[in-house]
């Protein structure tokens, strides 16, 4: 929405500023590097930022994994940590915050969202089967195929557009699953993979509308619903300010219905739990979660901590807890929400909606002149660096990897580079910086030449692939 609207939207109060829940009890200092730093620290990196030294960055949008700040309660609760290595308080507690937000019965921790996709997907996926989501994750789609599962895309067509503001882009497209069952069987089908909020497509919600009809879909079938829950309390703010019905519950509420129409979930605790690590899957069958639970001893841990310290896990029952909060929420996404509004005054092309976690600069768009196997999602977070010490992240063709049948590049159709909003860590002004540095290449587009990729890793290349500037 345009500021000067915005402006006159304030005036007649229709929207209130988003001031954040809390104040400020302690910094940590960030340092700005000169141009010839930066030019010799991403050319280190081999132009990818993932190799960055975090030293050398101003401000640090790679990512709102295992970013955020915790609370002085979150603190405080990591004193309480009881590092037994079985029966850990903490874990008991944890377990019950989860039952009580997430409606789940059974709770399985693991070091971080990668390790429950791992246990899920060896669970539940066997070899030839089919796996409907709602767009792909890099780690999640990964693990399905290591587990000799085939990710099938079933995501509306409008999440695919990055200017179609379709306000639930992340909703799967109940025909085409229904058609990909009926081809296929249903006994063919693993289950159906539900993200919430969608990353790749722009961290765009589910309506609640949506998960109720895959409910009816998948029993229809005899199929389970598993969902991807990292930014589901994000996902649960979307329902509550754009879907009929919803305006007066509260996102706590949103969150537990949302759940109770899924069979089970798994977790990456460094997004929405406002925790530096953790995860969990959790599901409602007692012989998944037998298998589950047998599993974690081979590749977490103890069934009672699964890769994290007794203090990560009650740092975590605490941070479930602040995040399903009202006024957190709010201006959590009020935040991400003010930098797209910036960037859209300016004409610079973002994915519209605004998601949830991030803003999703249309790369394709930015650098009209730069085909796909130029990388210009890559070239335009390696030139956000260059311009002012900001580090954003590819989200493009380098992310979508190679089909593992044909071996060739995979095209997505969104080339997007992320600037992702850490939780509780930035304030306003740092937003303005960004907004300005983004402009200020912008501005330059014309001069970008792209990259090639000179190495390239096997598994989730973009992590450590690395690239020279074409002349
Ligand atoms: N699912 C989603 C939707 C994610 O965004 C991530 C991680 C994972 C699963 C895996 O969790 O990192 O704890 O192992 N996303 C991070 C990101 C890495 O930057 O978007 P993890």
């Amino acid at each position: 929405m345009p500021q000067k609207q915005l402006k006159t939207m304030g005036q007649q109060q229709k929207r209130r500023s988003w001031a954040e829940p809390w104040k400020i009890k302690m910094v940590e200092p960030i340092k700005m590097t000169t141009p010839e730093e930066r030019k010799k620290a991403i050319a280190d990196a081999g132009y990818n930022t993932f190799l960055l030294k975090s030293a050398d960055v101003y401000i640090d949008l790679l990512t709102d994994s295992g970013t955020s700040a915790m609370s002085d309660r979150q603190w405080a609760g990591m004193m309480l940590g009881d590092e037994a290595y079985a029966g850990s308080v903490n874990f008991y507690r944890l377990e019950k915050t989860v039952q009580e937000h997430y409606t789940y019965k059974h709770l399985v921790p693991t070091h971080q969202g990668r390790g429950a996709e791992h246990l899920i997907s060896q669970a539940a996926i066997k070899e030839g089967q089919i796996v409907p989501g709602n767009m792909y994750f890099t780690t999640t789609r990964l693990h399905q195929e290591m587990a000799g599962g085939k990710f099938v895309d079933v995501i509306i067509d409008e999440a695919h557009d990055p200017q179609n503001t379709h306000p639930f882009k992340g909703n799967i497209d109940l025909q085409k699953l229904e058609d990909l069952i009926k081809t296929n069987g249903a006994e063919k089908i693993a289950y159906v993979s539900l993200a919430g909020t969608v990353n790749m497509a722009g961290g765009q919600p589910v309506s609640m509308e949506n998960v109720k009809a895959l409910r009816q879909l998948c029993d229809k079938y005899g199929v389970k619903l598993y969902l991807d829950a990292t930014r589901m309390v994000e996902n649960s703010y979307f329902i509550q300010q754009r879907e009929k019905g919803y305006a007066d519950k509260p996102v706590a509420a949103i969150l537990k219905e949302f759940c109770s129409y899924t069979d089970g979930a798994w977790m990456s605790g460094k997004k929405d739990h406002l925790v530096n690590i953790g995860g969990w899957v959790a599901v409602n069958d007692e012989d998944l979660f037998d298998q589950l639970r047998n599993m974690v001893v081979i590749y977490e841990g103890l069934h009672t901590y699964g890769g994290m310290a007794g203090r990560d896990m009650e740092a975590m029952a605490i941070g479930i807890e602040e995040s399903v909060q009202d006024d957190y929420i709010r201006a959590r996404i009020g935040q991400v929400q003010y930098l797209g509004e910036l960037l859209t005054n300016w004409n610079i092309p973002i994915v519209q909606p605004v998601g949830g976690h991030a803003i999703f600069v249309d790369a394709k768009r930015f650098y009209a002149h730069l085909p796909q196997d130029k990388f210009p999602s890559q070239t335009l977070a390696a030139e956000l660096y260059l311009d002012s010490g900001i580090r954003a992240m590819e989200r493009g063709v380098v992310s979508a990897g190679r089909d593992p049948e044909t071996g060739n590049h995979r095209y997505p159709k969104l080339e997007l580079t992320r600037l992702t909003i850490p939780r509780r860590v930035y304030t306003e002004a740092h937003m303005d910086v960004v907004a300005e540095a983004v402009k200020s290449i912008y501005d330059n587009r014309k001069k970008a030449k792209g990259l090639k990729m000179v190495y390239e890793p096997k598994y989730l290349r973009f992590f450590q692939a690395r690239f020279e500037p074409l002349a």
